[in-house]
């Protein structure tokens, strides 16, 4: 993949970057809730800010749904995002209220050597997203014109063949920034030739959304450590009942297909033994713990019990390689965190015995930080959701490909 040294002497130079800013929001007071996504661009802004280039971020919040037209929506605003970028670069970065409009060639043509800059969600303009290639070419044909080269840093967007990510790549001296450099070394070392045992933990609610992933990685991993919603589908096609806990009825022959080709390849699939239960989702406390084989038909299952936490650390001590996407319960309630933890803090303890261990996906790089661990336990945390999950697929992304 090209890198920002081919792009030459910068200084003065518009340089176009697509970051990653979908951060999440707090509904009632627009709030950024997790930052891991600001402060992941920052070695790449800062670098070429200090080349002296004049740099111009793009990226999206959410999924506005704009149909005519470059379609401001205040609620997806990026303003919250700049706010805080400039916090963190210590100084101001303004932001364009389009994107390629008059507002936003002023604010480029206003940029100093090594200032940063911001243009309004990419996602306003339904180009963006378009499956029309035409359609997309003419507005990455509108941000190139607004810069010399581009660099391509937003690692949680490079699987989506969209406008800013894929097509203006095409339009300018590109390359990849440093922060989707490193995303794609560290992810490659889950993917290739992993160093074993490699034990390999997801959780997360859909099976669904999961399938390309455990199919990919019933050819590599040793261990597949299963919690959280899907866990669910797993029981169930093992014969046993989960209450009203979150089934995929159309996905239990496929996974006994999974059951099946993990016994065949050898590879150690590894289910809790008890799972915390309440009343319903909404019930104010958790109606207690039980074996994992014996969920009571009125009961909904919400994180896995002390006992798998403890199975699930086991099986990660020895490993050389760890993988883990998705939580096991539903940490955002402290009742229901303790798996999630116990997992977290297994990985911890299994890297500093010298593992390397990835955490992908949105949900469990905040559960890391919103749980409180520190964030150097851990190899590598991603950035990206599905960006990581496509990756770990074995898929071709298209936001990589057109930097080779
Ligand atoms: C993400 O949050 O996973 C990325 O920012 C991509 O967003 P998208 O799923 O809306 O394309
Ligand atoms: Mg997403």
């Amino acid at each position: 993949m090209k890198t920002i040294d081919s792009l030459g002497d910068l200084r003065g130079k518009r340089v176009l970057v697509r970051s990653d800013f979908n951060v999440p929001l707090d509904k009632a007071t627009g709030a950024i809730t997790d930052e891991g996504r600001i402060v992941a661009a920052l070695p790449t802004l800062k670098r070429l800010a200090d080349a002296g280039a004049r740099v111009v971020v793009t990226a999206h919040l959410g999924r506005p749904k704009p149909v005519d037209g470059f379609t401001p929506e205040p609620a997806f605003s990026l303003a919250p995002v700049a706010a805080r970028l400039g916090e963190l670069l210590g100084t101001t970065v303004p932001l364009a209220e389009d994107l390629t409009g008059p507002s936003a060639e002023k604010t480029v043509a206003a940029l100093e050597d090594g200032q940063v800059a911001m243009l309004e969600n990419v996602r306003f303009d339904p180009r963006e997203t378009s499956k029309d290639d035409a359609a997309r070419a003419a507005l990455a044909d509108e941000l190139a014109a607004l810069a010399d080269a581009f660099v391509s840093d937003g690692f949680g967007v490079v699987h989506r063949k969209q406008a800013s990510v894929y097509d203006v790549a095409q339009k300018l001296p590109a390359a990849a920034g440093d922060l989707v450099l490193q995303e794609v070394e560290s992810l490659s070392r889950a993917t290739g030739e992993a160093e074993k045992p490699y034990a390999v933990v997801l959780g997360g609610s859909k099976v669904s959304d999961k399938l390309g992933v455990i199919a990919n990685l019933l050819t590599k991993a040793d261990r597949l450590l299963i919690g959280g919603g899907m866990v669910f589908t797993f029981l169930k096609a093992q014969g046993h009942e989960v209450g009203t806990s979150l089934l995929e009825e159309d996905q239990i022959d496929t996974v006994k297909g999974y059951l099946a080709t993990a016994e065949e390849n050898g590879v150690e699939i590894v289910l809790p033994v008890d799972i915390v239960v309440a009343d319903a989702f909404d019930a104010p406390a958790p109606a207690g713990t039980v074996a994992a084989d014996a969920i009571p038909a009125d009961k909904i299952g919400l994180d896995i019990g002390p006992e798998s936490g403890a199975l699930f650390a086991g099986k990660l001590a020895d490993t050389r390689t760890i993988a883990w996407n998705g939580p096991m319960g539903v940490f955002e309630r402290a009742e229901y965190a303790e798996g999630t933890k116990a997992v977290a803090q297994g990985i911890v303890d299994a890297t500093a015995n010298g593992a390397f261990s990835i955490v992908g996906g949105g949900d469990s790089a905040a559960a890391v930080r919103v749980l409180g661990f520190d964030e150097a336990g851990f190899s590598h945390i991603s950035t990206g959701g599905g960006a990581s999950l496509e990756l770990l697929e074995g898929k071709e992304l298209p936001g990589l490909t057109v930097l080779a």
